[in-house]
């Protein structure tokens, strides 16, 4: 959870972070009670039951136990205190009834709602996004999956430094670090500042690593199949039936947060690479969709985009939608390679359902990444595709491109040859970015 409300006098940032992490400690062996709170406005599609369920799964996630729920009809948040001043003053006695550790808002608080409440409210004030990046702060796993979170944290923090109150602005700064004249919120801000500027130098080296070992992967023109979905879909259940690989699954949301590769057999003996990504959210904070790029970069290179999701779910036509509208902005043009894959069959029985939903989506695949069912079917239908996206060409291509006749040889699916005298005649069957580089021996 968000702890900065009260940490200590502490000399520099560094300090503060073995702080957070020592009360993220403390937090696994203690679960600290949480009081909901959330507005319920007239925005079409708001459903503010989904929304608290989800918010209580987040909560439940970052281990706090949720005492209660406080919901208030409202066009808008109230600009001082997010709720309105009597409902107010009513949570705080239900802080004291509850003798709950904090409260939780069901979105983004500004700077000052923090202020305010955290004045009337005798409990830690936390919003969603904080949660989430304190979940993801728990979760990742990779040196560039914590300085992901890392940079998300510290542009979180950055203009919430006064909203964070005299505790924090107290931080920071010791000795030879304060610049002439700089008041103590000024040197925190610029200690925060020089940490972003460092974690990003810091990414941006770790990514050109990783965009080198996808340029191989694309030489060597391995497949790559990206499992995406809602959070809780069962996209690394799937990613572990697939390829045999033992991922980290677990009913809480969220459990994945780094991008892991995987080799795996599709029917017919064919090898790929399948790759897990962070789950999508509603209300997924702008701070991480920028800070996750890593994960879903791995997206725009992938031949396919399995998007998995819970059939389960009441709510999982809408999970849809929140993810393709995601998918969109990281990628306008992913439902080109978009096989929707509906997962936990299991546990649905509706067969009308069934029945409706292979109208809707006659090329989706149905299964139970659990039991196995229709692995097979999906393995082949991924195999279809790949071999449907490949293409028949006809070149003319001159003697001196022998580098590039030894890369059909090696890549492309040769059907004949035929010698000429200035050129060879070939039918080959390639893929879509072989087929790019060949296109200029395709004329006679
Ligand atoms: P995030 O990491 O949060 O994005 O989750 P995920 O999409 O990777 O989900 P994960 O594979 O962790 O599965 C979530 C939960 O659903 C786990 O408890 C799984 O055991 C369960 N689950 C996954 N697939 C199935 C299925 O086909 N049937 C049933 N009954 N449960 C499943």
């Amino acid at each position: 959870m968000s702890f900065l409300a009260d940490c200590p006098c502490r000399p520099s940032i560094r300090s503060r972070t073995v702080w957070i992490q020592e009360r993220c400690e403390e937090l696994r062996e203690h679960e600290e009670k949480a009081i909901l709170v959330g507005l319920e406005t007239n925005r079409p599609g708001d459903d503010i039951e989904r929304s608290m369920e989800e918010l209580e799964l987040l909560a439940e996630t970052a281990g706090a136990e949720v005492g209660a729920r406080v919901t208030q009809k409202r066009d808008a948040p109230d600009p001082d205190n997010y709720i309105g001043k009597g409902k107010t003053e009513e949570l705080s006695a239900l802080v004291q009834m509850h003798d709950a550790d904090m409260v939780i808002f069901n979105d983004e608080l500004s700077p000052s709602q923090i202020r305010n409440l955290d004045q009337v409210i005798d409990a830690k004030v936390i919003d969603r996004t904080n949660l989430i990046l304190d979940i993801f702060a728990r979760r990742a796993l990779s040196r560039e999956g914590k300085l992901q979170v890392e940079l998300a944290q510290m542009h979180y923090l950055l203009p919430r430094l006064i909203g964070l109150g005299n505790q924090l602005s107290r931080l920071g700064g010791g000795i030879g670090t304060r610049g002439p004249g700089e008041t103590q919120l000024e040197v925190d801000r610029r200690v925060i500042r020089k940490r972003i500027t460092d974690l990003k130098k810091e990414i941006k080296s770790l990514r050109k690593h990783r965009a080198l070992h996808r340029q191989r992967r694309k030489r060597n023109r391995q497949n790559i199949v990206s499992l995406v979905g809602y959070t809780n879909a069962g996209k690394s259940t799937l990613l572990n039936a697939l390829t045999g690989a033992d991922l980290y699954t677990e009913d809480k949301l969220f459990a994945t947060l780094d991008p892991t590769v995987r080799r795996g057999r599709l029917s017919g003996g064919k090898e790929v690479l399948f790759t897990d990504t962070v789950g999508f959210i509603e209300k997924l904070p702008e701070q991480l969709i920028t800070a996750f790029q890593a994960t879903l970069e791995e997206l725009v290179a992938a031949d396919i985009l399995l998007h998995v999701v819970d059939l389960s779910h009441p709510e999982y036509l809408k999970q849809i939608e929140i993810v393709r509208s995601h998918l969109a902005v990281i990628d306008p043009d992913y439902y080109k390679h978009e096989l929707l894959v509906f997962n936990k069959i299991d546990l649905v029985d509706d067969i009308s359902e069934k029945s409706f939903l292979e109208r809707e989506f006659p090329s989706a695949s149905f299964i139970s990444a659990l039991t196995g069912e229709g692995l097979e079917e999906l393995k082949e239908n991924i195999a279809d595709y790949l071999s449907n996206q490949r293409r028949n060409l006809k070149l003319y291509l001159p003697y001196s491109e022998g580098k590039l006749y030894s890369e059909l040889q090696d890549h492309g699916d040769v059907q004949s040859v035929v010698t000429r005298p200035d050129h060879l005649e070939i039918i080959v069957d390639v893929d879509p970015a072989l087929a790019k580089k060949l296109e200029p021996f395709t004329g006679s």
